[in-house]
């Protein structure tokens, strides 16, 4: 099968001017003359949320959130819940051995059920412990992903919104309401001084509950809580079956590349790669915010909305090499990170980037982290995982995302 596609825009950007060059989507996206353009539509789920602010505003919320995301958070949440989350994921396969003695499992079911699970605990969402509880949990997300980005929804965009609205009450009543609750009592205990700043979790909704700004409306972490939870999840999902499956045909190609399965570094590459040939979303959106001319004489009108096509910009020859099309894990690109616009640029850029690639300080040892990529491949492959020989992958016909829809694997040595 074809595994790295050229995507059709989805009708919704077409008639829009687009950017599909590496220099001109770096250009705009590191630009202060334009804010962030996409989620217009899907304004009940992500409105006022971090992506959705600019400038000012933007840099002040991306400050009180950015301990989230230091190398001490990072190290604690990859050692004290990926790990884990990732073993116990995995355990629970073994319920799904055949009468021939083999363990089957859909890959983007078993990585959307872990990245559940590592989701809830960034954001703080309790009880996404036993398998139905992270069924119910995954499915929330998945629902209220469709509606954050129902832009890209091949159904009636009006329809999707009312449902998923409906749909998120539930989610507030068995989720995000307990939680919120919880956290309120423990900063409540820790500003009477009853507990210390270490006994409260570490997590999104603390973090907005314990610096509460008065400029919020009271639904403003819920929709932050969606924001996270749909970003952290709904990107790595679609990442591994992608990095899966290039490995797996990588390894056909050169089998003596085989051992590197277990290697951390090679990995490391080849998850780059999987994220550079395959990005979260069709385009990233802006409006300029005055009229701008780049910097080769394009111009663009104040209040024009565009569209950065990043699959495009990320296969552009001129900066990835000839063969910028191709799945390579000893690429070498220079001047530019390894995943291109995989993560963004400019002032929206991934704020969870560090969460999937890992701290660069460590291949090795006890410093640093490696990152979700790596870590989810490693079990994969020490799992024993393989292609099931009797279905083939095949990609979701339900958005306009370059996602696969289900992706059989046999999981050896379970
Ligand atoms: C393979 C995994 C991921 C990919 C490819 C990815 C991609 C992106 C991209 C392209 C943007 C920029 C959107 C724009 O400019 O309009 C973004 C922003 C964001 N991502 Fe990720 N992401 C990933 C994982 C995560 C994780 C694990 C988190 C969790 C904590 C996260 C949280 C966010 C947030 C909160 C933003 C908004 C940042 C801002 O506007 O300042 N993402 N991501």
């Amino acid at each position: 099968m074809e595994t790295i596609r050229d995507m059709e825009p989805p009708p919704h950007i077409v008639g829009i001017q687009h950017f599909v060059d590496y220099k001109s989507v770096d250009e705009i996206l590191k630009s202060k003359d334009f804010r962030q353009g996409s989620h217009q539509e899907s304004q009940p789920f992500f409105g006022g949320s971090l992506l959705t602010i600019d400038h000012g505003e933007h840099f002040d919320r991306r400050r009180l959130e950015a301990p989230l995301f230091r190398k001490e958070a990072l190290e604690y949440y990859e050692r004290e819940e990926l790990l884990p989350l990732i073993a116990k994921s995995l355990e629970e396969c073994e319920r799904n051995r055949g009468e021939d003695g083999v363990v089957r499992a859909d890959l983007c079911l078993l990585v959307r059920n872990m990245l559940a699970r590592i989701s809830a605990v960034t954001t703080g969402i309790d009880g996404v412990d036993t398998p139905e509880r992270t069924d119910a949990f995954r499915t929330y997300v998945e629902q209220l992903g469709t509606g954050a980005t129902v832009e890209w929804s091949t159904e009636d965009h009006g329809e999707v919104i009312n449902r998923i609205l409906k749909i998120r009450d539930g989610f507030v009543e068995e989720f995000y309401g307990p939680s919120v609750e919880r956290r309120r009592e423990l900063i409540t205990a820790f500003q009477a001084g009853d507990i210390s700043e270490d006994e409260l979790p570490r997590d999104l909704l603390t973090l907005m509950y314990l610096h509460w700004n008065e400029d919020w409306d009271d639904e403003l972490p819920l929709r932050e809580a969606t924001l996270y939870t749909v970003a952290s999840s709904q990107t790595t999902t679609h990442a591994v079956p992608h990095m899966m499956m290039h490995l797996h045909e990588w390894f056909e190609a050169h089998p003596e590349d085989y051992e590197k399965r277990f290697d951390r570094e090679f990995l490391k590459r080849a998850g780059h790669e999987a994220i550079r040939l395959h990005l979260p979303s069709p385009a990233l959106l802006r409006i300029a915010l005055k009229d701008v001319v780049l910097s080769d004489g394009t111009e663009i009108a104040e209040g024009e909305r565009v569209a950065c096509l990043f699959t495009p910009a990320n296969r552009d020859t001129s900066v990835f090499g000839e063969d910028a099309k191709s799945f390579d894990p000893y690429r070498e690109a220079d001047g530019v990170k390894p995943w291109g616009f995989a993560f963004g640029g400019g002032e929206h850029t991934c704020i969870g980037r560090t969460l999937v690639t890992g701290l660069s300080a460590r291949t090795d040892g006890d410093e640093g982290t490696d990152g979700t990529l790596v870590n989810i491949a490693l079990a994969l492959f020490e799992a024993g995982i393989e292609l099931d020989p009797t279905e083939m992958p095949a990609f979701t016909e339900l958005s306009y995302h370059d996602a696969y829809g289900t992706f059989p694997v046999i999981l050896r040595n379970l």
